[in-house]
């Protein structure tokens, strides 16, 4: 079969970690591209040099160069500016809407059939954007933040109750920002649903966290998230490069889907060879649907204000 490629875009904190975790996994050859001359060089080339050491024997190239990524079957865009304290991911509109812009445009250019993971922030608005820039099949655009979010909520509520995090099934709705709607009564342990096994408060207690989740994480150590962002893109690319199939939430397009009207958002998906395979429809109960139609409309702003950038 022939070897993937994998792009991704940004050799920051969260790029790098992302080519890291997908050398690790073996997804295929990386490409990692950033505009600063060198960091992606060195740090393609010392990720090269943990190949023997952790076994895996993929090519890992560090570039500035677009032309190099080729014909890739998956790009993760990274680029962007992160959050630093006091600010809210939606500061960043202005700016990574000009870095997803010329980002999706390289992509369009040299890998026009791949799939874009979009990890930057805001989360929803950029993956609108990217998808608007580029004009992809919708199934072909997605963002990674229900992986990212739903691991921080399985995380505080394997904490919580001292079960592996890996008896949690999570689901949640909505945009990546503090109006996400943490699904409770969707989330199970070891199969049994959390609402029967938590008292409302300390639900609600785990939900603001996982709401707060990002900025908890920037308030301790000075910048944004990576390990579990970066993490979360690559789960995304190993589903769809394996066509596994799998049940995950991420930002996609909803149409009639949750009444949402035409916009990329937060939700359940079937993730597969053909990306987004399927939006997989919860029966919501009134308080859900609307939390999930605010979320949705914060959103929906967020890509009215693009529309006027690009
Ligand atoms: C987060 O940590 C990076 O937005 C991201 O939530």
């Amino acid at each position: 079969m022939k070897q993937r490629k994998i792009t991704v875009a940004g050799a920051g904190n969260v790029g790098a970690t992302a080519a890291f975790i997908a050398a690790q996994h073996r997804l295929g050859d990386i490409v990692l591209i950033d505009i600063i001359k060198g960091l992606a060089e060195g740090k393609a080339l010392d990720m090269s040099q943990a190949g023997p050491v952790e076994g895996y024997d993929c090519k890992v190239t560090g570039t500035t160069d677009w032309s190099l990524t080729k014909d890739s079957d998956i790009v993760i865009v990274t680029s962007g500016m992160p959050r630093k304290p006091g600010m809210s991911r939606d500061d960043l509109l202005a700016k990574n809407t000009e870095i997803i812009k010329a980002v999706t445009e390289q992509i369009v250019k040299y890998s026009p059939s791949s799939f874009i993971i979009v990890v930057c922030n805001p989360l929803d608005a950029m993956v609108n954007a990217a998808a608007m820039i580029s004009g992809f099949d919708k199934n072909r655009v997605m963002g990674m933040a229900g992986a990212l979010d739903s691991a921080r909520f399985a995380h505080f509520i394997s904490e919580k109750l001292s079960v592996p995090a890996s008896s949690i099934d999570c689901l949640l709705l909505g945009g990546h920002g503090d109006d996400m709607v943490p699904l409770p009564r969707f989330t199970k342990v070891s199969g049994k649903p959390l609402t029967e096994l938590l008292d409302e408060e300390i639900i609600e207690g785990i939900v603001k966290r996982t709401r707060m989740g990002g900025i908890e994480v920037v308030n301790l150590m000075g910048t944004s998230a990576y390990y579990a962002p970066a993490a979360g893109a690559v789960k995304m690319a190993e589903a769809i490069l394996s066509d596994s199939r799998i049940v995950m939430p991420c930002c996609a397009y909803c149409d009639k889907e949750y009444d949402v009207g035409g916009c990329f958002v937060g939700v359940p998906v079937v993730l597969g060879a053909k990306g987004v395979e399927k939006v997989v429809e919860l029966e919501l109960n009134e308080q859900e649907k609307k939390a999930f139609a605010a979320s949705a409309g914060h959103v929906k702003d967020l890509v009215e204000k693009i529309r006027k950038m690009i």
